[in-house]
C-alpha cells in the first residue's frame, strides 16, 4: 500500500493516532504535512520521519481557528504541490454532563473536534479535487455510537463526527472524494495518559481499559493508524460514508454475567 507522489494531511499528527499514521505514510513513500498545535512535538515528529530518509512538513496551527488553518493547507500545496488525502486525528477530551458542562468546555470541544474537522475538510477538498480523488478519515471514537458518563461535548463532537463524515461522503462522491471514519477503543496515547492522570490512581485507569476491551488490552496507536491509512489509499477505493470500529471487541459485547443452567 504505497503513498509515492501523495500528499497526506494529517491533522493532530504530532501525538498518538496521528503520528503513528504519519510514521506509517511516510514509511510508504507519501509526503507527510503534519499540522498540530503543539510546535514542540509536531516538529520532533517531522524530524523524526525525515532523518528516516522521508519527506514531511510540520505548520503551528489550531484547526479550530478557520484561518489558521487555511494557511497551513496552503503551506501544503505550495510546497508538495498536490494534496490526495486528510486525515483528521486533531481531537481533545473534557468531562462533564449536561448540567456541569460550561459553554467554554462545550465551545472547546465542538470547536477542535467538530468545527476543526469540518475546516480541515473545507479547506482540503479545493485541492482533492483538483488532484481528481481523494480521501477524508475522521478519527472520531466509540463514543460516536454509545456513550459513558460524564463526557456529554466528547460525546456530542464525537457522534457529529459520524454525521459530518456521511453528509462529505453524499456530497463529494461524484467527484470520486470518499470521507469514512473510525471509531477506536480505547488507545495508548498521551490523551489516555493525561485521562488517567486525572484519577488518583492512574495505574488502575488503565488497568479497567484494559480489562473492558475482550481482547483484553488497550489499542496501540499504530493499530488505530493502520486502518486510517488504508481509508486514506487508493485501495479502499469503493469504501466511502462507512463507520469503522475499531476497539477490541468493546462494542460488540453484551455486559452482564450470562445464565448457563
Ligand atoms: N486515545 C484514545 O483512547 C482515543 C479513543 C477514541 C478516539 N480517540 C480520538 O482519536 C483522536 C486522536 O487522539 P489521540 O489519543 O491520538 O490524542 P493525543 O492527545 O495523543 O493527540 C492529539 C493531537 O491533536 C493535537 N491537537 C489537539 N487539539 C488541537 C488543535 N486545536 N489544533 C491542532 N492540533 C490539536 C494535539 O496537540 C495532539 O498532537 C482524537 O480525535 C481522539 O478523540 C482517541
Amino acid at each position: 500500500m504505497r503513498f509515492d507522489g501523495k500528499t497526506i494531511v494529517v491533522t493532530g499528527g504530532a501525538l498518538g493516532i496521528g503520528k503513528a499514521a504519519c510514521s506509517i505514510l511516510a514509511e510508504r513513500g507519501g509526503n507527510v504535512s503534519i499540522i498540530d498545535w503543539d510546535e514542540d512535538a509536531g516538529n520532533a515528529a517531522r524530524e523524526a520521519i525525515t532523518a528516516s530518509g522521508s519527506d514531511a512538513m510540520f505548520t503551528k496551527a489550531d484547526v479550530s481557528d478557520l484561518l489558521d488553518l487555511e494557511k497551513a493547507i496552503a503551506a501544503t500545496a505550495e510546497r508538495f504541490g498536490r494534496i490526495d488525502s486528510l486525515i483528521v486525528s486533531a481531537g481533545i477530551q473534557r468531562y462533564g454532563t449536561a448540567v456541569t458542562t460550561t459553554d467554554e468546555q462545550w465551545d472547546e470541544v465542538l470547536g477542535v473536534n467538530l468545527n476543526g474537522a469540518w475546516n480541515a475538510a473545507r479547506l482540503a477538498i479545493p485541492y482533492l479535487r483538483a488532484a481528481g480523488s481523494g480521501s477524508i478519515v475522521n478519527i472520531s471514537s466509540v463514543q460516536a455510537l454509545a456513550s459513558q458518563q460524564n463526557v456529554l461535548a466528547y460525546t456530542v463532537s464525537k457522534h457529529a463526527l459520524i454525521g459530518l463524515t456521511r453528509s462529505i461522503a453524499m456530497d463529494f462522491a461524484k467527484e470520486r472524494i470518499r470521507a469514512n471514519a473510525v471509531c477506536p477503543g480505547t488507545v495508548d496515547t498521551p490523551m489516555l495518559e493525561w485521562a488517567a492522570s486525572l484519577d488518583p490512581d492512574p495505574r488502575s485507569v488503565y488497568d479497567a481499559c484494559n480489562r473492558m476491551h475482550p481482547l483484553g488490552r488497550i489499542a496501540q496507536p499504530r493499530e488505530i493508524a493502520e486502518v486510517a491509512v488504508f481509508l486514506a489509499h487508493e485501495n479502499s477505493s469503493f469504501v466511502t460514508g462507512s463507520v469503522w470500529t475499531a476497539d477490541g471487541g468493546l462494542l460488540t459485547q453484551i455486559g452482564g454475567v450470562p445464565q448457563t443452567n
